[in-house]
């Protein structure tokens, strides 16, 4: 059994003040426990690493390229001598905003890896998909097109995010994210091995919440959470954390 892993994802959201609520959230923290994993804006990554060092510290995105002219992005090299371990990639805000498609996820999951970085990969249906009935499809294509073929338990994490919970309060039901975590299993099963599907952590985002997390983290196939809004206060993440213990 993979260690379980509490991600929070801040957005654009959080300034200096809030490192307060991370001194707080690495007390749930221990060695024992879930993994706990905390996103800030770049420009908290120095300081969060410097105030939380039981907690794992990523970026929210990274250029694919190493190093050049590219006005306003970091590199993974960069992330990494800031303080991260992690990296969250293919964001649906990131997909739909700037239009970033699962081979642009790819390139940058393998920039990421390769500088020695963990990628978090995200994928999931939009709200017209899952009505239609596409969600396999969708979740089939963006995870054998963002995941690089030398991704391993170590350098990655699978985030089902599905649109139209995020940020909504609403979530599907546990059979549908069990139907999802599942298929997930299985497809990096075939294409990586028994093993190493069985080690890749498989995260669940959308609204999760101190209420609904017992229930989703009872799931066979989910191995933690990636959390928007609930991971910017203690006080929040912290009850999410011990869900996961
Ligand atoms: O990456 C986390 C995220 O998109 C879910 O956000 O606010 O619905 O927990 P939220």
């Amino acid at each position: 059994m993979p260690r379980k892993l509490a991600a929070g994802n801040w957005k654009m959201n959080g300034t200096q003040a809030d490192l307060a609520e991370l001194a707080a959230m690495a007390e749930a923290s221990d060695a024992e426990g879930p993994e706990v994993l905390i996103c800030p804006p770049a420009t908290l990554i120095t300081a969060a690493a410097q105030a939380a060092p039981a907690m794992a510290i990523g970026g929210q995105d990274c250029h694919a390229e190493p190093k050049g002219a590219f006005t306003g992005d970091l590199s993974a090299a960069q992330l990494i001598d800031a303080g991260a371990t992690y990296v969250i990639l293919g964001h649906s805000e990131r997909r739909d905003a700037y239009e970033e498609g699962s081979d642009d996820v790819r390139a940058k999951a393998r920039a990421a890896q390769s500088a020695g970085l963990t990628a978090v990969i995200c994928l999931g249906e939009s709200e017209t998909e899952r009505e239609a009935n596409n969600t396999l499809d969708i979740i089939s294509g963006q995870l054998a097109g963002s995941v690089p073929d030398a991704a391993t338990p170590e350098n990655t994490v699978i985030a089902y995010e599905p649109v139209w919970a995020i940020g909504t309060g609403k979530v599907p039901s546990l059979e549908q994210i069990a139907e999802v975590h599942d298929f997930m299993r299985e497809k990096l099963s075939q294409r990586f091995g028994e093993e190493a599907a069985k080690n890749m952590r498989l995260l669940y985002g959308g609204s999760v919440k101190a209420s609904n997390a017992e229930g989703i983290f009872a799931i066979e196939n989910v191995d933690g959470a990636l959390v928007g809004g609930a991971s910017l206060k203690a006080a929040d993440f912290t009850p999410i954390i011990k869900a996961l213990a």
